[in-house]
């Protein structure tokens, strides 16, 4: 409950807005930003979100703006020290090359590797080209030891374009995978998807209802590119947690689906010939300090192709 002196501020703008509905002719673009942003309010209001971000766009106010900064930095560096204690598991140093799967706009992989100091090369492979420009440009800032370079191709199909990897790492690809292939069956990008949380919402709810299709066809999809970028011997880790948006969506559902398909990639992985070493994270994992845990990883090495 707001205090009375916050509530009473609240009221007065809320009236503010409805006057000026009523006399301010609004375009169509006018009121369709108007309604997302007070949409926009009303979720972050009912899922406590203020409490992470101020979502508060003001160039002066640099408090909020440094404050906003650091939170997302702070986020990002854990992510990356949890991912380090996961490739404690993993003897870096014989690996040569590493391809990173759909890392979109900020390394959270490659700074585990920075943490760890690794010396070899790192791929990334997106379709979006200006979120692995923007990865490139951050790894320059802090002198990465390893070299970095990528390819903008689509994951699905990219077994032509790389030679089989020795080490795949992937952080939270499955709701990409998602989101681009039943995207494009039902007319919808990623970009409009992230941009407006009712359609992001409306989209979960449809392929929920169809899961168990859906699930069938992101494994076979997956299992296929992951067999077709692996060499012998090689290993392959992904890590799929809730994350904050599908928290934020409040549908429990679509974080369980991505874990169900993370188990059924992992039971196809082993038919396959790999090996499955999830269950050695463990005890490396059960720290309160670690953003996801064993449940939420996947790790395989590959035995025979
Ligand atoms: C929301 S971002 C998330 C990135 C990252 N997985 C993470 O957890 O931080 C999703 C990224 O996946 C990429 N992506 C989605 N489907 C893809 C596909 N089939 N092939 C390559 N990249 C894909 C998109 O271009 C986008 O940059």
């Amino acid at each position: 409950m707001a205090s009375s002196g916050t509530a009473a501020k609240i009221y007065e703008k809320l009236e503010n807005i409805r006057d000026c509905c009523s006399v301010i002719p609004l375009s169509p673009l006018e009121e369709d930003r108007l309604l997302r942003e007070l949409i926009n309010v009303d979720r972050r209001l009912r899922t406590r979100d203020y409490t992470i971000h101020s979502h508060n766009t003001g160039t002066f106010n640099l408090v909020e703006r440094n404050r906003d900064f650091f939170t997302e930095l702070q986020f990002h560096s854990s992510m990356g020290r949890t991912w380090e204690k996961v490739l404690d598991g993993v003897q870096l140093s014989s690996h040569r090359a590493i391809l990173d799967l759909c890392p979109g706009y900020f390394p959270k992989i490659e700074l585990a590797l920075l943490y760890k100091n690794y010396r070899g090369e790192v791929r990334a492979i997106n379709k979006d080209g200006e979120a692995l420009e923007q990865m490139n440009q951050f790894l320059k800032m802090f002198n990465a030891p390893f070299t970095f370079s990528y390819t903008v191709s689509d994951l699905l199909d990219a077994s032509d374009k790389f030679e089989p990897a020795s080490l795949l790492l992937g952080n939270h690809i499955i709701d990409d995978i998602y989101i681009d292939f039943f995207g494009r069956e039902l007319g919808f990008s990623s970009t409009e998807l992230y941009s407006d949380q009712d359609l992001l919402e409306r989209f979960w709810r449809c392929i929920l209802k169809e899961s168990t299709l859906r699930r069938g066809a992101v494994v076979s999809y997956l299992v296929e590119a992951l067999g077709a970028l692996t060499a012998e011997r090689a290993e392959v880790v992904l890590v799929q947690y809730p994350s904050y948006i599908e928290r934020q969506l409040g549908i429990q559902e679509v974080s369980d689906l991505h874990l169900r398909t993370l188990r059924e990639i992992e039971i196809a992985l082993v038919q396959d010939g790999f090996v499955s070493k999830t269950s050695a994270l463990e005890s490396r994992l059960d720290n309160p300090a670690m953003r996801f845990n064993a449940e939420h990883c996947l790790h395989v090495v590959r035995h025979k192709r």
